[in-house]
């Protein structure tokens, strides 16, 4: 039987820890090291946190299995039924290199693929996003809720423009931009995915959409969105699967589903 007050505490801890490592870094060091183009960037500090918590999680929970963006795990991505954790541990790695404070740790706990567990922890200006499966959602230990806004032309909303040059991908965001832009409130871009949903969750924004994510950077937001009221779905408007790279959260499904109607699809390769 497992004991999710326990692992929370012990998450909890580890992702502190990992955040005290990281604050001090951000200005020091513009060094990073390229993946899968100039623009999709890795310090060692996102290999330095994802171990920390690989190391501290695995020394007591035998069993669990990791899906981290830097792979130190060393597992290939593939969500079974085993608690798994889904680590992301510098969202926001290009604003981290440039030393803007809209950096975090994401960190989701999928057991029976049902998230648990979300946290999204932004240590440069102390947000910590919280939440637990049927226990709301929290910033700072305070409950949030998502907006109540129901109009398309009031919705703020959050967008991206991803780690890839893709032109293909590239004409839909812009696009995207062209079209939404005379339709809504306005249009933000924070840089850090899992940021831009939490704004969701704190009500503060109504929408964020983004294709060409990974697992890593979506699967606590998407807790931490449906716990404060609001919704994650596909883009194009069904079920949303952690897997398919295409995320769409919205403080209520009828604006979500509005939006949709409205957007570009683009459908990368799933993780
Ligand atoms: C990226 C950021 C970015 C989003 C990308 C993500 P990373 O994550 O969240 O805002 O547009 O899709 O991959 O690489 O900084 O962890």
């Amino acid at each position: 039987m497992m004991n999710l007050d326990e692992i929370y505490i012990d998450i909890m801890r580890l992702i502190k820890e990992a955040g005290s490592m990281i604050r001090e870094r951000t200005y020091k060091s513009r060094e990073a090291n390229l993946k899968s183009c100039d623009i999709d960037l890795v310090t060692e500090w996102d290999q330095k946190v994802e171990k920390l918590i690989i190391d501290g999680i695995s020394s007591k929970y035998f069993d669990h299995k990791f899906i981290g963006e830097e792979g130190v795990g060393g597992t290939k991505i593939q969500l079974t039924e085993t608690p798994t954790w889904i680590i992301d541990p510098i969202d926001g790695t290009m604003n981290f290199v440039h030393g803007m404070p809209h950096s975090c740790i994401s960190v989701a706990l999928v057991v029976n693929k049902i998230t648990e567990i979300g946290i999204v922890y932004n240590p440069f200006i102390e947000q910590l996003f919280t939440a637990r499966r049927g226990k709301g959602a929290f910033l700072n230990g305070g409950p949030i809720k998502v907006s109540t806004e129901k109009e398309l032309a009031k919705a703020l909303v959050m967008i991206e423009f991803g780690t890839s040059r893709d032109p293909a991908k590239m004409d839909a965001v812009l696009k995207n931009v062209t079209h939404l832009t005379p339709l809504v409130h306005g249009i933000r871009c924070l840089g850090s995915a899992a940021l831009n949903g939490c704004m969701v969750a704190l009500g503060a924004a109504e929408i964020y959409y983004e294709f060409g994510i990974h697992c890593w950077d979506i699967a606590a937001l998407d807790l931490i969105v449906r716990e404060a009221g609001g919704v994650t779905i596909d883009p194009a408007g069904g079920p949303f699967d952690l897997m398919s790279r295409r995320v769409l959260c919205a403080s209520s499904m009828e604006l979500a589903q509005k939006i949709a109607k409205e957007l570009t699809q683009f459908y990368p390769e799933c993780d």
